[in-house]
């Protein structure tokens, strides 16, 4: 495996900084809250921090528009927070993750500010500016904002108007503004964007989780030139630190690890769209780009439809074998929440799922006590119905829900008042049934069980266009494990293929609702509604 051995046996959690805990009463979560909770993300059996982007912003998209890469934003706290993050974090035996916004800046940007002057200048090019054609858009194929600067050009933008896109170069230029990313000005935004990484990882940083890493160098057919620009970055960071990670956004794991990274995300973007019907929220939400009409596996209406969810996992595992993982995150804070259209049982069984295929998993803060979907809150910093799933965690079913003592007035979204009673901290921990300890279980099962562990082997055993249940089985060299799933409201039975080994001393991991049935000339499953099983065989 070429990925660090750590990711072996790791579990990621993602915190969105300013919603997780505030220490100082402004309201806001800060670096120091993150301290003071981290025995609690590592009793979760979670030992990889993932941080949302903490660095000086205007904040016009949740601080994914940087203005300053080099400083943490005095919200969360300074940059001696942060090593003190990394230090703390590194004693207990977890990893710190970053988010490397390496796509573009803030418009607030010094350089985005010197590159907009019409006198030409050392950041003329740092950014993509189109000759002349103010009033046009000067190429079809992407977007460019006119009007905005003196200078005689439009910029092209990443993402929103405010994020105007780095200047790594072109596959196929076409224009005279789009340089190849060997031209002199595009080496200088790479070796800008390698001395960020560097300063964090001198500090202690464990890696970075790249945001839109696939496009950094624009073009149809730039697959060629962003591989070669990630292998660069990798051999450098590796030279760092040999076990640093790089996490990508990318959704095409094949195309991700090919390029050098260790782990990409399958969420809701190219090949791997199926994993996203976990949420299913994509038709549901109102305004949404990405709505589908696929009907989502564990709906309790579930059609019994595990076949393209299984045959996604199949190809991006068999094509990124022995290089690095797939990571299949609960949720993200570019999505609906998990919870939104499932009650716990549901949910017990998702996470079941989850934390069985192979993989490195990821816990998207407040996912593991069921943290709703907030709906009808006014856009927070670029959020827009992404804000819905930003609300603070909810520690407790006291004032602010235990996230901050400031006013509430002051809070960087609302509580979810309505769910709080339930869906917090204190009251799960008690709570022996709660998802809360569930997940604590799940990820211990995980690690004990080396089967199940992020490299253990997957096997289908029956996944169905129309027909509960989805089998299949985990192994590794020294034990095999079967998993079953029917999260229908029907009972469902399923004899095992004829060859199936089953030792007699099968050993029940985790069991609800189903049971493996013995008879002379064959095994059945048999699977009451909502159910799952781990079964060691
Ligand atoms: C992906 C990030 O996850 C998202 O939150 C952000 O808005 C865009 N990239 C632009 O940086």
């Amino acid at each position: 495996m070429l990925a660090p051995k750590w990711l072996e046996n790791s579990v990621i959690y993602e915190i969105y900084p300013q919603s997780f805990y505030d220490t100082n009463g402004d309201g806001i979560g800060d670096l120091q809250g993150i301290i003071a909770k981290l025995d609690y993300v590592k009793s979760l059996g979670c030992d990889v921090l993932w941080l949302n982007p903490c660095f000086e912003s205007p904040f016009q998209d949740g601080g994914y528009d940087i203005s300053d890469f080099y400083k943490v934003a005095p919200r969360y706290g300074t940059n001696e927070d942060l090593w003190e993050l990394f230090d703390k974090a590194h004693k207990k035996g977890m990893k710190v993750v970053l988010d490397l916004v390496a796509g573009h800046t803030s418009i607030e940007h010094p350089f985005f500010k010197e590159s907009c002057k019409s006198t030409p200048n050392e950041y003329s090019n740092y950014y993509v500016w189109s000759d002349d054609w103010i009033l046009r858009n000067p190429d079809p194929r992407y977007r460019y904002i006119n009007g905005y600067a003196p200078r005689n050009g439009n910029y092209l933008t990443n993402f929103f108007y405010c994020q105007p896109a780095l200047n790594y170069g072109f596959s196929e230029p076409e224009y005279p503004w789009e340089k190849r990313p060997e031209h002199p000005d595009c080496l200088k935004v790479r070796e800008m964007m390698l001395d960020v990484m560097k300063f964090y990882l001198n500090h202690g940083c464990d890696g970075f989780r790249v945001d839109m890493a696939s496009s950094l160098i624009k073009g149809k057919n730039n697959y060629p030139d962003i591989k070669k620009l990630w292998e660069y970055y990798r051999n450098e960071v590796k030279k760092i630190n040999p076990d640093a990670v790089l996490i990508s956004e990318w959704s095409n794991p094949p195309q991700a690890i090919g390029a050098g990274f260790d782990v990409d995300f399958m969420i809701h973007i190219g090949r791997t769209g199926y994993v996203r019907t976990f949420r299913n929220e994509l038709k549901r939400i109102p305004g949404t780009y990405l709505a589908t009409d696929t009907p989502s596996f564990f709906d309790k209406n579930s059609s019994g439809n595990s076949k393209n969810l299984n045959d996604d996992i199949l190809v991006n595992l068999s094509e990124t074998k022995g290089k690095g993982y797939i990571a299949i995150p609960t949720g993200n804070h570019d999505m609906g929440r998990i919870r939104q259209y499932r009650d716990f049982d549901d949910m017990k069984n998702v996470f079941a799922y989850i934390f069985t295929v192979p993989g490195v998993p990821v816990i998207y803060y407040g996912d593991e006590i069921g943290m709703d979907y907030v709906y009808g809150l006014e856009s927070k910093e670029g959020g827009y119905w992404r804000t819905g799933a930003r609300t603070p965690m909810q520690w407790s079913n006291s004032r602010n829900g235990g996230f901050s003592s400031g006013n509430e007035a002051d809070l960087y979204l609302p509580i979810d008042k309505l769910n709080l009673a339930e869906n917090n901290v204190e009251t799960q921990e008690k709570d022996e049934n709660s998802l809360l300890n569930f997940t604590r279980k799940l990820i211990e099962i995980r690690k004990s069980n080396s089967a199940l562990g992020n490299l253990g082997e997957y096997h289908e055993v029956f996944a169905s266009d129309s027909e509960c249940p989805h089998l299949f089985l985990r192994s590794s060299d020294t034990q095999k494990v079967l998993c079953g799933f029917n999260p229908s409201l029907r009972n469902v039975v399923k004899e095992l293929p004829n060859n199936f080994e089953l030792r007699s001393d099968f050993k029940e991991l985790l069991v609800n609702n189903a049971e493996l049935v013995i008879t002379k000339d064959k095994i059945t499953v048999t699977m009451k509604p909502n159910s799952f099983f781990i079964i060691e065989v």
